[in-house]
């Protein structure tokens, strides 16, 4: 399965924090945001990725993520010079997607909860259609919603509805199998002038294959796109990593227990790092795992 993460945008909510940076490189607590949302697409069993971003944040986002050799991934970059659409990836990405399936994820988009590798790896076998990932809100006319019958089954999804007919929000990760590029292609731009991802969801319903997956509670789903949203995320990174000692989204690691890369070049990549708290995680993280 391919992988992209869409990390373009204005991030204009974010404003003026966002005038000379990119959202996705703003820190959650001890990361860059965009760690997040990749850390999903690897947890996933995915490595074959495409970065999509704008012209101008392109050379930060290599700077910081280069290659992904050294994750034991392939990134490669493409540029989507105006914000027109979550389903423009899918259309910047043709080559990239190859008629494969493809995971895309949006780079603003923080993911915890138990199990979630579990879950991922389940549902990016064999997508015949596609799957989308609910999340209950407290204010459903903010986001777009799905409604699905007791099998999963979608039923409708609607964008920023007046009347929500439920509560659950889409998160930013869709799986999609081998047709969705044909019908980002086949898409009639919205009134905004926008490339919906509703409308490829609701393509793929209309050919009754698209299930909805219910991420219930005991998840956290956060976009950090407002400065509320980006300092909650951080305060609530930050909550756990300090109580369980753990890292959340920590690259190295996931890439070493992945068996993306092996212990010794884990400690390397901290040692790099070394005068951070992260560096030094990485770095006991691989002597842990060295000598298991
Ligand atoms: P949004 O938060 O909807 O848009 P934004 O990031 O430009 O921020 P704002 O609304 O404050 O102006 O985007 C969600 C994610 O999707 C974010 O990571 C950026 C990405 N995105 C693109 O890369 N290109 C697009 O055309 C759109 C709509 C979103």
């Amino acid at each position: 399965m391919k992988g992209i993460l869409l990390a373009g945008g204005r991030g204009t909510r974010l404003l003026p924090t966002t005038l000379a940076v990119s959202k996705q490189l703003l820190p959650v607590n001890d990361k860059p945001l965009v760690y997040f949302p990749l850390s999903v697409l690897m947890l996933a069993g995915i490595t074959d990725i495409l970065v999509i971003t704008t012209p101008e944040d392109r050379p930060q986002l290599q700077r910081l993520l280069g290659d992904g050799s050294q994750l034991g991934l392939a990134l490669s970059y493409a540029e989507q010079p105006e914000p027109n659409g979550i389903a423009e990836a899918l259309v910047i990405g043709a080559d990239h997607v190859g008629g494969e399936p493809v995971a895309l994820v949006l780079g603003d988009n923080v993911f915890h909860g138990y199990s979630f590798q579990e879950l991922l790896r389940q549902e990016c076998r064999d997508v015949d259609g596609c799957v989308l990932f609910g999340y209950p809100v407290s204010d459903p006319h903010r986001y777009g919603i799905a409604e699905a019958d007791a099998d999963g089954r979608l039923l409708s999804v609607e964008e920023k509805p007046d009347h929500p007919r439920s509560n659950l929000a889409v998160v930013g990760l869709y799986l999609y199998d081998g047709d969705a590029v044909d019908i980002a292609k086949n898409l009639t731009p919205s009134a905004r002038g926008e490339l919906e991802i509703s409308d490829v969801n609701r393509a793929y319903l209309e050919r009754g294959k698209a299930k909805l997956v219910h991420l219930g509670r005991g998840f956290a789903w956060l976009d950090a796109g407002t400065p509320e949203s980006l300092l909650q995320a951080g305060q609530y990174v930050q909550l756990l990593e300090q109580r369980q000692g753990v890292r959340i989204a920590c690259l190295e690691e996931i890439a070493l227990r992945m068996g993306y890369i092996d212990a010794e070049t884990c400690h390397r990549l901290g040692a790099a790092l070394g005068n951070s708290a992260y560096g030094q995680y990485v770095m006991s993280v691989a002597e842990q795992f060295g000598n298991r």
